[in-house]
């Protein structure tokens, strides 16, 4: 049987490729809003959104920051958690085997350590594990042999950061980059010289909030990553500069929540995308952001989602 292209346009080819990697989705879940992936099971059609990336893993647990963590502000929020997460052996042993049990979801590792010898001993355990399609390398964390010092805002060290990750990584290597920077472009050529297969961003941007009548900061960490819708427009300009600087794929995020945020992202340059903050406020908001672009396609006669990508005209 022949289909016609106005049949075909009626169902979208949603799929995207990144770094090899196939998503039957553009739209994936942001690391640190989706936990391992398992809490959401009952919520979200997992398998039928583009991924996911788990909570950053670091080589031991840590326990995070003190509170309070989260607070909203007026279109987004502050965060400062710490990085609090179960570390990368407890999760091989303990949540892996039950997501490898959700057939089709295309599980994404977050990455991080405070020196580089941490991110190659997480990457090195995670490589022995099974069913991880590919690393997202979090750039945003103070390197601690270097003074604390953000890897992510210095371009030798990123560049060392990325290039050791790629040398132990046996899966693709996603960098997520710091927005917290004058020049994002030159991040990202940085980041692909290192050997990165594609780049992520943005992560927050460093944020103070302070409670006038007691005169304190109101995140016990002083201050915090601004996410949500507040950041969009100056992410998409960032993943817009970017897509001028390198041919590797970009996957976009900042302030995502409905579906035309995602065509807003595709349109700047972006591969794929993800969502963060707005699972905050609905829990099944990857997945109606994920059902609400296909709608978008359809209405628009896109038959190919991945042709949005780069298609702003300027
Ligand atoms: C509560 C919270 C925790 C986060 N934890 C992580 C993390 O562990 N690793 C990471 O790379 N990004 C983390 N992020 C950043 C998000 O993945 C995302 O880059 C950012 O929030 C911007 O997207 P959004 O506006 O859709 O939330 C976190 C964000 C939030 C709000």
């Amino acid at each position: 049987m022949t289909v016609s292209a106005s049949a075909r346009t009626k169902e979208p080819d949603m799929r995207v490729k990144v770094a090899g990697i196939e998503f039957c989705s553009p739209v994936i879940a942001a690391s640190g809003t989706f936990g391992y992936g398992v809490e959401f099971e009952d919520i979200v059609s997992i398998s039928r959104i583009g991924g996911f990336v788990t909570k950053g893993l670091s080589r031991e647990p840590m326990a995070g920051n003190p509170a309070p963590r989260i607070i909203e502000t007026a279109a987004g929020m502050m965060n400062a958690i710490g990085l609090q997460n179960m570390g990368v052996r407890a999760f091989i042993a303990e949540k892996l085997p039950k997501l490898r049990k959700i057939k089709g979801a295309v599980i994404l590792a977050n990455v991080f350590g405070f020196t580089i010898q941490d991110c190659l001993e997480v990457i090195k355990a995670l490589n022995d594990a099974p069913d991880i399609a590919m690393y997202e390398l979090n750039a945003s964390c103070p390197n601690t042999s270097h003074g604390g010092m953000v890897f992510g805002t210095d371009p030798p060290q990123l560049w060392e950061l990325v290039a050791r990750c790629k040398a132990v990584a046996r899966r693709p290597l996603m960098v997520k980059l710091s927005p917290n920077v004058t020049d994002i472009g030159l991040m990202a050529r940085v980041a692909a010289d290192g050997g990165a297969d594609a780049v992520s961003l943005v992560n927050t941007f460093v944020s103070l909030a302070i409670d006038v009548e007691t005169r304190r900061p109101r995140i016990g960490n002083i201050t915090g990553g601004l996410s949500g819708p507040a950041i969009k427009p100056i992410a998409v300009r960032m993943v817009h500069e970017v897509s001028k600087n390198v041919t590797i794929p970009i996957v976009g995020m900042g302030g995502i929540v409905r579906p035309e945020d995602a065509v807003e992202f595709m349109m700047a340059g972006a591969t794929a995308v993800q969502v963060g903050t707005a699972s905050y406020a609905d829990p099944r908001a990857v997945e109606n952001i994920a059902n609400g672009m296909k709608r978008w396609c359809i209405a628009h006669d896109v038959a190919l989602v991945s042709s949005l990508t780069g298609s702003v005209l300027l």
